[in-house]
């Protein structure tokens, strides 16, 4: 019962903390626009998050989303159609640190490798950066290279390696620290 109460009062927290957040102005490259998702791109966004993952929003995500995708969710569209999403969030961890956790990245496999994951964590980072956080943590599968070289490219390093029993994998936890010289 405690810790359900400690999760409601987290939840409440995070939806003051996102809520807080500031607009952010979209990127446009190579005709792909980068920034935070409407909430007409929901529906999208979750059958692409079923089709790469095989997995649904927690209850608790979809109810964030729902109000706050906006400020959670940086999408690359190209017109209308959703080519990729990057979903953030923050656990009781990153709240002490001050960071943000990069919850899920994603990219239609046919764009894949034309750098589109890497330019959301850019406009992503770029963000966060301003609205004052020190950084993103993630977890990335061993096997993921696609993931880890887009991540290590914008920074990330290891700071932990194991082994996942669930995913019955090798996972990384990495984190990338913003510099003060960052522009
Ligand atoms: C991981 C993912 C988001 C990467 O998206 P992307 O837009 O293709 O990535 P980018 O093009 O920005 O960069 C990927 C980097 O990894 C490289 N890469 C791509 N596929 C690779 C592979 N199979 N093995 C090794 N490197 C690979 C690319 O060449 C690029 O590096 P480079 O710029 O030095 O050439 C995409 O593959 C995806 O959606 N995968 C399925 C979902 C997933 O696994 N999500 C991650 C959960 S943590």
């Amino acid at each position: 019962m405690k810790n359900i109460i400690r999760r409601v009062f987290f939840l409440l927290g995070e939806c003051l903390f996102v809520r807080s957040l500031n607009a952010a102005e979209p990127w446009s490259d190579g005709g792909i626009t980068y920034g935070f998702a409407t909430k007409s791109d929901y529906k999208r966004i979750r059958e692409l998050y079923w089709t790469l993952s095989g997995s649904d929003f927690s209850r608790s995500q979809k109810c964030m989303l729902r109000l706050y995708i906006n400020k959670q969710i940086v999408v690359a569209k190209m017109g209308a159609e959703v080519l990729g999403f990057n979903y953030y969030y923050r656990n009781l961890e990153d709240k002490k640190k001050q960071m943000i956790h990069e919850g899920y990245i994603g990219v239609l496999s046919s764009y894949n490798g034309k750098g589109v994951a890497t330019s959301m964590r850019k406009y992503a980072h770029a963000y966060f950066r301003s609205e004052g956080l020190k950084g993103v943590s993630s977890r990335i599968s061993e096997a993921n290279m696609a993931s880890l070289n887009s991540a290590r490219k914008l920074g990330f390093k290891v700071i932990e390696k194991y082994f996942d029993a669930g995913m019955n994998e090798c996972r990384y936890y990495l984190i990338c620290t913003f510099n003060e010289s960052d522009s």
